[in-house]
């Protein structure tokens, strides 16, 4: 089952202020508060107006990346239908406080919780885990902000087919900014962000494959576009070739402006989770 309800998180502390990522390095101390603030406004309200709820997670102070909510958590339905989560591990220190937030934001709505054990040292969720709802697939990828072993228990604690995918470019760092999952028959991939083996088994799952130019993924992150719910495909905009792409695989394109976050290395998948 699809989640239908979208978590995002106010950022009233946003910025950059370490080098957390390749984007991030010399973007410290640029982001424009304002700007940032419309443009992750202008977000929720295209969320809203194709009919999702959005819940706010609360904002904590000093937690510059926050509002990237895909990272801290991994929410899922068990076979009961009962709601689970599991939570990150984040690789960065600046970030590791942003769980506690999640744990607390979970355990009031009554998710069963999973932590994962001493040996698993990285985890960051949605940030890695890009889920085929319809087909119940969860590519996993790893190698720079997820440990591989994580996978192992993930396929203890979910029932999810997984596919684990070796990512190769420190740009690329998320799975999410080289890999996003339109419908069952349709990804948008970035072919330099993967091993061979894993660039080849991630095409093998899917018909229609949109090449993302890696000039347009880096500039305008379209690989970290979010298709909610098959038909509308929410991306930055200023794309000329993906555009073209998605509208003649018969999507929906919706173009906004996240330029503030791309400074932080992230854009509209990054910016919300999808809960139940
Ligand atoms: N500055 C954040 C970090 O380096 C950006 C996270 C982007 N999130 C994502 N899912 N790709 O952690």
């Amino acid at each position: 089952m699809l989640p239908q309800k979208i978590l995002m998180c106010k950022p009233e502390y946003f910025d950059v202020t370490y080098y957390g990522n390749e984007f991030m390095k010399d973007n410290i101390g640029k982001v424009d508060k304002a700007e940032s603030m419309k443009q992750w406004t202008g977000l929720k309200e295209i969320y809203g107006s194709l009919g999702y709820e959005v819940a706010l997670i609360p904002p904590a102070e000093g937690l510059v990346d926050m509002v990237f909510t895909a990272n801290q958590s991994l929410p899922f339905l068990d076979e009961h239908g009962s709601k689970n989560v599991i939570l990150s591990k984040m690789k960065n220190e600046q970030r590791q406080s942003e769980v506690k937030f999640f744990r607390e934001f979970y355990g009031n709505l009554g998710y069963k919780i999973h932590e994962l054990p001493d040996n698993v040292k990285y985890f960051e969720s949605m940030g890695d885990c890009v889920i085929d709802f319809d087909r119940n697939i969860l590519f996993g990828g790893h190698g720079f902000r997820t440990d591989e072993i994580t996978y192992d228990y993930i396929a203890e604690y979910t029932n999810f087919n997984i596919v684990k995918l070796k990512l190769i470019n420190p740009f690329l760092y998320h799975l999410d900014t080289c890999l996003s999952v339109l419908n069952k028959d349709t990804a948008v991939i970035a072919e330099d962000a993967f091993d061979t083996q894993s660039l080849a088994t991630l095409k093998s799952y899917f018909q229609n494959i949109i090449i993302a130019d890696t000039q347009e993924n880096l500039k305008y992150f379209v690989c970290n576009c979010h298709c909610p719910d098959g038909k509308n495909v929410i991306v930055q905009s200023g794309s000329v070739k993906f555009k073209e792409d998605i509208k003649k695989s018969g999507f929906n394109l919706i173009e906004t402006e996240t330029a503030e976050f791309i400074k932080s290395g992230g854009s509209v998948f990054c910016m919300k989770l999808m809960l139940y």
